[in-house]
């Protein structure tokens, strides 16, 4: 634990001292939960949200792009069932004054009954080797089968209290299972009230008139609201999806983890309409399809696991999360939601106009069903940049901070170094790099010996280091130096275009 809040503590260090994530409005001490993206950080967040993109609308022929307002209709937010139902169960503690959100403090104790069964296992693999069969292990062995039960057993019970709204019985299970006050231990809880989470604000110059209205808590809103449109005008044939990315706002009470659980944030959504009995089909699909999407980034396959729901949200029939090992443990970083024709029909209702598709093949019109892919751009941030931070030892007995960001989201592609601040060698570093800027984001670098600037751009997360020498005033060839693995190669100028795109287009990450 101790670790995982030191490794922590350095990731949102190197956030700030690298120019990715600083805190906002910093002069004045900060808001909480708010957090800007620096110089690095701004692109690092552009390019996860354009690997996102690609992959659903130039790799899919039937997913399209649009881009709602923030702003929507305040009826929206009625038929969506958010206005009655988008809430946190919450309890204080009255002693420390602290709020939590009950389902969370829940959940936590049931993830360290599940601890403790995957100790077991792991300690019972060690002992047996080779011959040792997990599944069997896992279903006979009373400690694990204790552990998981009672896991499974609270989880359920929870979801059930949640779903008749009983929260009585929810504070009850929190009192039954001795669950205390993570920061001081106390047990002294208020009662579990529910809190609406999205921001209200007013659009209009009088207070007479103005109108009520709500900053949205998720993008997908905007994606139903024009169902019809982009259907009609793009043709569009069930199934089809249309993807958004943009800003999302939520109150968070219990808002803390730097960028994990912000009050502003950026979410990357994709509605995919279906035929009315083919959703399940298309959950499974999209549940596969996202996580191959995140393991091509390669920060290791045992960092993701789903996470199926009990409780399901006003609008699903089946949900799943992509949860990711993040510095403090596994947690949801994208959710996965057959949303059955819950919102369409709800839109239906409340705005007295038709959401439905004439399907050409059965000659009759349809509220299609919807299932949701939709993943939070600054979680996928965090997940890539604490995974990326590396404390390495070489070996010479050095040791030196890297940030292997996969290349492709990396916010300098390469920085062009010349060896010695003379000799005509910053010209001809300069002329690269004016090659190199139409097509890449690189950087010059000229200040310290050749040794501390490698170190600088590994810590930034630049996977590519090329260096101008007196040897490229002959034969036009450069030092090309990699990020990770720190061999250098001798390339032709003419060349480097083409090893760069190697190692950084989608195209070689995304196949
Ligand atoms: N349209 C469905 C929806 O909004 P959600 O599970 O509430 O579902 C989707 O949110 C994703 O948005 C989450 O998996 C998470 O990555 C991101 N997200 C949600 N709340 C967030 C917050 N307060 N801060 C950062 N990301 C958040």
């Amino acid at each position: 634990m101790a670790n995982q809040e030191d490794k922590f503590k350095k990731v949102i260090a190197h956030a700030k001292e690298y120019g990715y994530i600083f805190g906002s409005s910093e002069i004045y001490d900060g808001l909480s939960a708010v957090y800007d993206y620096g110089q690095n950080g701004a692109e690092l967040k552009k390019n996860i949200r354009e690997y996102w993109w690609k992959s659903m609308v130039f790799m899919h022929q039937n997913i399209v792009g649009l881009d709602a307002s923030i702003f929507m209709h305040p009826t929206t937010w009625k038929a969506s069932g958010h206005v009655d139902a988008f809430t946190d169960p919450l309890i204080d503690n009255k002693d420390s004054k602290k709020r939590y959100r009950a389902d969370v403090l829940i959940e936590d104790y049931a993830e360290k009954l599940n601890i403790k069964a995957q100790k077991e296992i792991a300690k019972a693999k060690k002992r047996f080797g080779d011959a040792f069969d997990e599944a069997q292990f896992a279903a006979t062995n009373p400690r694990v089968v204790k552990y998981l039960s009672e896991r499974e057993e609270v989880l359920k019970r929870m979801g059930a209290s949640l779903e008749k709204e009983d929260l009585n019985d929810v504070k009850a299970l929190i009192e039954e299972l001795g669950i205390a006050d993570p920061d001081t231990g106390s047990k002294n809880w208020t009662d579990v009230r529910q809190f609406n989470l999205m921001f209200g604000t007013k659009l209009g110059a009088s207070a007479d008139t103005a109108t009520d209205l709500y900053l949205r808590p998720e993008t997908a809103q905007g994606i139903f609201v024009n169902f019809l449109n982009v259907q009609k005008t793009g043709r569009m044939k069930i199934p089809f999806g249309i993807a958004q990315t943009g800003k999302a706002f939520r109150n968070e009470i219990v808002a803390r983890q730097f960028i994990f659980r912000m009050r502003e944030f950026e979410q990357m959504e994709m509605q995919f309409f279906v035929k009315p009995g083919d959703e399940m089909k298309w959950y499974d699909y999209w549940k596969e399809t996202r996580l191959n999407w995140h393991l091509s980034l390669g920060l290791g396959e045992e960092n993701y696991r789903f996470h199926d729901h009990d409780k399901l949200a006003h609008y699903a029939n089946a949900a799943a999360d992509i949860e990711f090992n993040f510095p403090f443990g596994f947690k949801e970083l994208e959710g996965i939601h057959s949303r059955t024709d819950f919102d369409l029909k709800a839109h239906e209702e409340f705005s007295g106009r038709k959401l439905q598709f004439f399907d050409p093949e059965l000659k009759e019109s349809y509220t299609p069903y919807v299932v949701e892919t939709s993943v939070g751009l600054d979680r996928m941030f965090l997940a890539v940049f604490s995974t990326a931070l590396q404390d390495e030892t070489l070996e010479d007995g050095s040791t030196r901070v890297v940030l292997k960001l996969p290349a492709v989201v990396a916010p300098v592609k390469a920085a062009v170094l010349p060896l010695v601040k003379k000799d005509g060698l910053p010209e001809i570093a300069q002329q690269i790099i004016d090659e190199l800027k139409w097509n890449f984001n690189v950087v010059y670098d000229e200040k310290d010996a050749i040794g501390r600037r490698y170190r600088r751009q590994d810590a930034n997360g630049t996977p590519l280091c090329i260096t101008v020498d007196h040897d490229t005033l002959t034969d036009q060839t450069v030092t090309i130096r990699d990020r990770d693995t720190m061999e250098q190669k001798r390339v032709a100028i003419k060349d480097l275009k083409t090893l760069i795109s190697e190692r950084v287009d989608m195209e070689y990450w995304l196949k």
